[in-house]
C-alpha cells in the first residue's frame, strides 16, 4: 500500500494571513489527460506550536524548514477527494494524524489500490482538537468532500475543490493549463468548482445550504484567500448553483 513520496514542486513563501493561520501557494503537475500544471494552497493552522495541515502541499526542503520555524506538524486535514497526494509524506515525516474526508487515496482517476490510509474519516461532529473547528461535510457528492469551519474572526472556510477564488492565472499556471481552465470556466473570482461540480455532482440544495454558514473568510486549495466579505462575495455563485 506504500509508494514512493512524490518530490516537491514549485511553491511560493509561507505568508500568515490572518493571526496563526498561515498560506502557501504551489503546484500540481498533471501528465494526464494532457501534460500541465496549475497551483494549489495548503492552510497551515496554528494552535500554540501544534500545526494542522490542511490540503497539504509537499515543500522543499527550504520550506519544510520555514514550516518548521512555526511549530510542529501534529494533523493533516484531507477536504478533497480529488487531492491527498502528498499527505503520506507528511504522515511519515512526522508521525501526523491523517484526517480525511471518505474517499480512498488513489492514483490518477482512480485506478489501482490505494496507496494511503488515513486515521480518521471526518464526520459532521468530528472533533478536532482546533478550537472552533467543526467540519461541513457533503453527503451527497459521488468523492468526499468538506470544508473546515472556524468560529474565529467571523468566521473562516477552510475550502478543499467546492469553493475557489482563481481571480486570475497566477504564475504556477502552465501555457496550456492557463489556456484550458480558463475556457473551463476555472479563473473566475469567488467560484464554485466548474471541475467539482461536474464530478462530484453535489445536491445544488446542499451547496447553497453553505450560505447558513457564518464566513467572513475563505482560504480556498485553488486561487487567492479570500479576506473579508467573503460570504457577500461567494453568494451569488453559491446561490446560481
Ligand atoms: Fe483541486
Amino acid at each position: 500500500m506504500t509508494r514512493e513520496h512524490p518530490d516537491a514542486q514549485a511553491h511560493g513563501d509561507i505568508s500568515e494571513v490572518l493571526p496563526g493561520l498561515h498560506f502557501v501557494t504551489g503546484s500540481m503537475q498533471m501528465k494526464a489527460p494532457l501534460p500541465t500544471r496549475f497551483s494549489r494552497n495548503m492552510t497551515i493552522i496554528a494552535n500554540g506550536s501544534d500545526l494542522t495541515l490542511v490540503n497539504t502541499l509537499r515543500l522543499s526542503e527550504k520550506g519544510l524548514a520555514a514550516l518548521d520555524q512555526l511549530g510542529s506538524v501534529k494533523h493533516v486535514i484531507r477536504l478533497a477527494g480529488f487531492h491527498g497526494v502528498d499527505d503520506p509524506f507528511y504522515a511519515d515525516r512526522y508521525g501526523a494524524k491523517v484526517w480525511s474526508v471518505d474517499a480512498p487515496y488513489k492514483a490518477g482517476f482512480g485506478e489501482g489500490e490505494p496507496y494511503f490510509e488515513a486515521h480518521e474519516i471526518v464526520a459532521a461532529d468530528t472533533q478536532i482538537p482546533i478550537p472552533g473547528a467543526q467540519f461541513f461535510v457533503f453527503q451527497s457528492t459521488r468523492t468526499g468532500e468538506a470544508l473546515l469551519h472556524l468560529d474565529r474572526d467571523g468566521g473562516v472556510l477552510i475550502s478543499g475543490d467546492c469553493l475557489q477564488n482563481w481571480a486570475r492565472a497566477d504564475r504556477f499556471f502552465s501555457l496550456p493549463a492557463r489556456i484550458l481552465m480558463r475556457f473551463m470556466g476555472f479563473i473566475k473570482a469567488h467560484n464554485v468548482g466548474p471541475g467539482w461540480l461536474k464530478t462530484a455532482k453535489p445536491d445544488p440544495a446542499e451547496v447553497r445550504s453553505l450560505l447558513k454558514l457564518e464566513f467572513e473568510h475563505v482560504l480556498p486549495a485553488h486561487g487567492s484567500p479570500v479576506l473579508g466579505n467573503a460570504k457577500a462575495h461567494y453568494t451569488p455563485t453559491i446561490s446560481a448553483v
